[in-house]
């Protein structure tokens, strides 16, 4: 079995065929090694495996696995990554690029607005191991490099934010971490593997919930850890496989499925997502529309430049509160109310009571998660029927 694979090939070539290994059957569809170990052919093969194993020598799928290996072979070449490392869930992903790198004394600063799990990590479970974390509103570039210190080993951030949207200048970010050493980590659930360019950016470390875009059809968790050889192979593969965050190769399979039509599908809809924000924009009900494709967003030219889209979620803040937006979310007929993103269903959550509910007040309301605030993922549904249900939902709102 052989990878296969062209540094010529564009994107949507490498989603359909990159890192394919064909069995002696030479299936078209990738294989499923749905099997937790390897045999060896002598006690000598084995010792020598453990040893060192080859790029296409396994040993058990907690470190390895053929199927696990296609896909993240599959998605280190559209990122534009020297490797990555598939794991079981999003926060698998960031939970383990961070821990595995991070040490007693280490000092991280990280923007505020991120996803609820993710300040988990940063506030307290690394706190609890002796990481000190500096959290700074990532669009201030000056509150970046106020932060920094020669201990400074990781600067950490949502591309764009959930759920406000905020994007953050990746180049402009890279550029100070990088003047005292210290490693970028970029969760770009929201950019989308599509649309991002983070590695060219400056991203050292780009992680992905695959949950997301990648799956695409809410049918499972995953992640990816994307970086260089040295920290993938060096850094994260020996903590995961000692930790047991790994992706399973069924997962694995799902995904690989997902990555080949992933384009077809974020393009169309992100397209969808701005055709809501536009429609959107000047309805009475609401008292901001964020959506960084529209021009109106703060960091609208920054996204242009950076992603050359807005993505596939947009943000509503209901005038009437907690009530209004509850109104709503109950009214819609075709978007449903659920937590996930990215999906080919488009989907409505009311942050400030669900993904981030944990959140002090205070803090909700310096991240703009107000009351009346209602995340949508766009999905595949025509995108006339999700304006009007949306238009008809903010009427009973
Ligand atoms: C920005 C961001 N990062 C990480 C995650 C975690 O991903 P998962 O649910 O696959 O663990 C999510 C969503 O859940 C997310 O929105």
């Amino acid at each position: 079995m052989e990878s296969r694979m062209s540094k010529d090939w564009n994107k949507r070539t490498t989603l359909v065929h990159g890192g394919i290994r064909r069995s002696q059957y030479n299936e078209v569809s990738e294989a499923i090694f749905l099997t937790q170990g390897f045999v060896y052919d002598s006690a000598e093969q084995a010792e020598a495996r453990f040893l060192k194993a080859g790029p296409d020598e396994f040993i058990y799928a907690r470190y390895g696995n053929p199927t696990v290996a296609m896909f993240e072979d599959r998605i280190a070449a559209m990122e534009g990554a020297e490797d990555a490392f598939a794991t079981a869930s999003g926060m698998a992903a960031v939970s383990g690029a961070l821990t595995a790198m991070l040490r007693a004394g280490d000092h991280v600063v990280a923007a505020r607005a991120l996803f609820g799990s993710c300040l988990y990590i940063l506030e307290e479970i690394l706190t609890r191991y002796g990481v000190e974390v500096t959290l700074v509103d990532g669009t201030d570039l000056d509150q970046w490099r106020a932060a920094m210190r020669p201990g400074t080993r990781v600067a950490f951030f949502e591309s764009i934010s959930n759920p406000t949207l905020e994007v953050i200048d990746i180049a402009a970010v890279a550029e100070i971490a990088h003047a005292v050493g210290a490693t970028v980590v970029v969760d770009n659930v929201f950019s989308t593997p599509v649309f991002s360019r983070a590695m060219q950016q400056g991203a050292d470390v780009v992680i992905y919930s695959a949950t997301k875009h990648i799956d695409g059809q809410g049918r499972a968790l995953g992640g990816v850890i994307l970086g260089s050889c040295d920290y993938i192979r060096g850094t994260v593969e020996p903590y995961m496989k000692h930790t047991g965050g790994a992706m399973s190769p069924f997962t694995a399979w799902i995904m690989l499925k997902g990555l080949e039509t992933m384009d077809l599908r974020v393009r169309a809809q992100a397209q969808t997502a701005l055709t809501v924000a536009e429609a959107l924009q000047d309805h009475p009900k609401l008292a901001r529309v964020i959506y960084p494709g529209l021009p109106g967003h703060a960091q609208h030219a920054l996204a242009m430049e950076q992603t050359d889209s807005g993505g596939t979620v947009i943000a509503l803040d209901l005038k009437g509160g907690q009530e209004a937006a509850f109104r709503f979310l109950n009214a819609l007929q075709i978007v449903i109310i659920s937590n996930n993103l990215g999906d080919a269903k488009s989907i409505a959550t009311h942050p400030a009571t669900t993904t981030h509910q944990r959140l002090p007040a205070a803090q909700k309301q310096h991240l703009g998660i107000t009351p009346g605030l209602v995340r949508l993922s766009l999905g595949l549904e025509d995108a006339r029927d999700l304006v009007a249900d949306i238009l008809a939902a903010l009427d009973q709102a």
